[in-house]
């Protein structure tokens, strides 16, 4: 059984996907994460981050393990560093090319394999799992997702500006609906689930509902 969660940054995905595979006892996987090591590898190893073949290489030989809920590059715990501003602000443009996007969809499907799995990330209901036997489309208010990952960077003691994330948000939701590769958009058979005033165990309860039945 293959859950595929989509929409935007800030919209829940990372914390139901989380919470719902383990309610479930199944895998989840973070396919915005993959592409967050890819370009923290880029930046480790100085690799333009505007030449799409060389970052298919990079692609292709990721060393990248994944270990309770932990991520390591080349033997490296980079779990957090992979979620930096720094990152944010860049990752929009190895994410958009085509040669980027065909490898690191083989790489996610090798990940999950025959398992079953909550795969989360924007285009997962389109491109990576289009034939899930669940599809879930997250969204919220601009205000309330750039509220949502401030919160977590603070968390993290990572000193940043609310209306920073917020125009970096607004600028990057632009590149990943426009983009021609692999854009954010919803699919007709996802449940649209508008998560800015609800709980998390309320998203989480009405995913659950659709899936009981
Ligand atoms: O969900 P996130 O913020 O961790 O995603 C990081 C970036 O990767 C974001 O710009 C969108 C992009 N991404 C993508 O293009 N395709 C995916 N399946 C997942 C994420």
């Amino acid at each position: 059984m293959i859950i595929a969660i989509d929409g935007p940054a800030g919209a829940g995905k990372t914390t139901i996907a989380k919470l719902l595979a383990k309610r479930l006892g199944i895998l989840y996987l973070d396919t915005g994460a993959t592409y967050r090591v890819l370009t923290l590898k880029a930046l480790k190893d100085n690799i333009p981050l505007d030449d799409p073949f060389a970052l298919r290489y990079t692609a292709i030989n990721l060393n990248v393990r994944w270990e309770e809920g932990k991520i390591y590059l080349d033997g490296e715990e980079v779990t957090d560093r992979i979620r930096s501003p720094q990152i944010d602000k860049i990752i929009s443009l190895p994410v958009s090319f085509k040669e980027v996007r065909e490898a690191m969809v083989e790489f996610q499907r090798r990940l999950v394999g025959t398992k079953d799995a909550v795969v989360e990330g924007r285009d997962t209901t389109t491109v990576v799992f289009p034939n899930a036997d669940y599809k879930f489309y997250l969204d919220a208010s601009l205000s309330e997702r750039a509220r949502r990952r401030y919160c977590d960077m603070v968390n993290k003691n990572i000193q940043v500006e609310l209306e920073e994330i917020k125009q970096d948000m607004e600028v990057r939701d632009r590149a990943d609906l426009t983009r021609d590769i692999g854009p954010l958009k919803k699919a007709p058979d996802a449940i649209f689930i508008d998560t800015t005033n609800l709980t998390i165990e309320e998203v989480i309860e009405r995913i659950l509902s659709y899936i009981k039945r």
